[in-house]
């Protein structure tokens, strides 16, 4: 993607500090989710378990390769590629994190296109706290494209925010409730996710980023009604995986792991 100033965007940006604009966006995104570590970690003990020691991952809406970088510390066989459309965190990603010593590749692409690792077959796909971005004819075209880019065997595994079954009403509700009363609020964090988009704005590095971002369709997320389990679960089995279950839990937010 070339930039109205001709450079490609993400890879020669004026400098800033990378590192600190990552450290800064896991403590904006911790704060949002206080168990952030350990469903991340939850999910890494998963690839190990379900793909072995040289999987190769695609991390779906990556944002600046939070989860990458902890499943190549952890798996140091793996290779990743993590993929997303934001030119400013993709940005953040390839400059503080680069490659990785030839282990992780960006991919600049949108979850609601027929995206292509390139990488050879697709052992695992993994996603945090993002696919609740995609309405749900988007999100089911994604799990039909992963029952095809994913090798027989291989795992998606969602950390996200999935609502009980409305099966359940009365329960669905009073978790919906207890996570409600639960929520940080954001005058006591020390960046919320808006001031840390206002603190991007303001820094120079990222005027051409920030100016393609605002011309890509983003739609924002719907953080009132996800998509609840039941709903998650019926469009991947259709999609062609065999089972399907949460492995970890805390309210609504869940671990769901799909083996196809
Ligand atoms: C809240 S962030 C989470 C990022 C990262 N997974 C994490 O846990 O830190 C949601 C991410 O999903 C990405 N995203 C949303 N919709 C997308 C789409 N249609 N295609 C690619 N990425 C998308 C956003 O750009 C953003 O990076």
């Amino acid at each position: 993607m070339i930039a109205d100033n001709g450079r490609t965007l993400g890879t020669t940006a004026p400098t800033t500090d990378w590192q600190r604009w990552l450290e800064r966006w896991e403590a904006q995104q911790g704060a949002y989710m206080p168990d952030r570590e350990e469903r991340f970690a939850v999910m890494i003990d998963a690839i190990a378990e379900l793909c072995g020691n040289t999987p190769h991952v695609v991390d779906l809406g990556s944002g600046p390769g939070s989860l990458a970088r902890r499943i190549l510390d952890r798996i140091p066989e793996a290779h990743v590629t993590a993929i997303d459309m934001d030119p400013v965190l993709l940005a953040i990603g390839r400059n503080a994190l680069g490659d990785l010593g030839g282990r992780l590749s960006w991919l600049d692409a949108d979850l609601r296109s027929r995206w292509s690792a390139e990488a050879g077959r697709v052992d695992a796909a993994v996603s945090t706290t993002a696919l609740h971005w995609l309405q749900p004819d988007a999100l089911a075209t994604l799990y039909r494209h992963l029952g095809i880019v994913l090798r027989r065997g291989g795992v998606f595994i969602n950390g996200d925010r999935m609502d009980l079954s409305p099966a359940q009403p009365r329960l669905a509700e009073a978790v919906r409730a207890m996570r409600g009363s639960r929520e940080p609020s954001e005058e006591t964090m020390a960046e919320s996710w808006e001031e840390w988009w206002a603190a991007v704005e303001q820094d120079p590095a990222f005027v051409a980023e920030v100016a393609e971002r605002g011309l890509r369709h983003h739609e924002h997320p719907d953080h009132d009604h996800p998509l609840d389990v039941a709903a998650h679960t019926a469009v991947l089995r259709e999609a062609d995986f065999a089972e399907v279950d949460t492995i970890w839990q805390h309210l609504a937010d869940r671990v769901l792991v799909a083996i196809r």
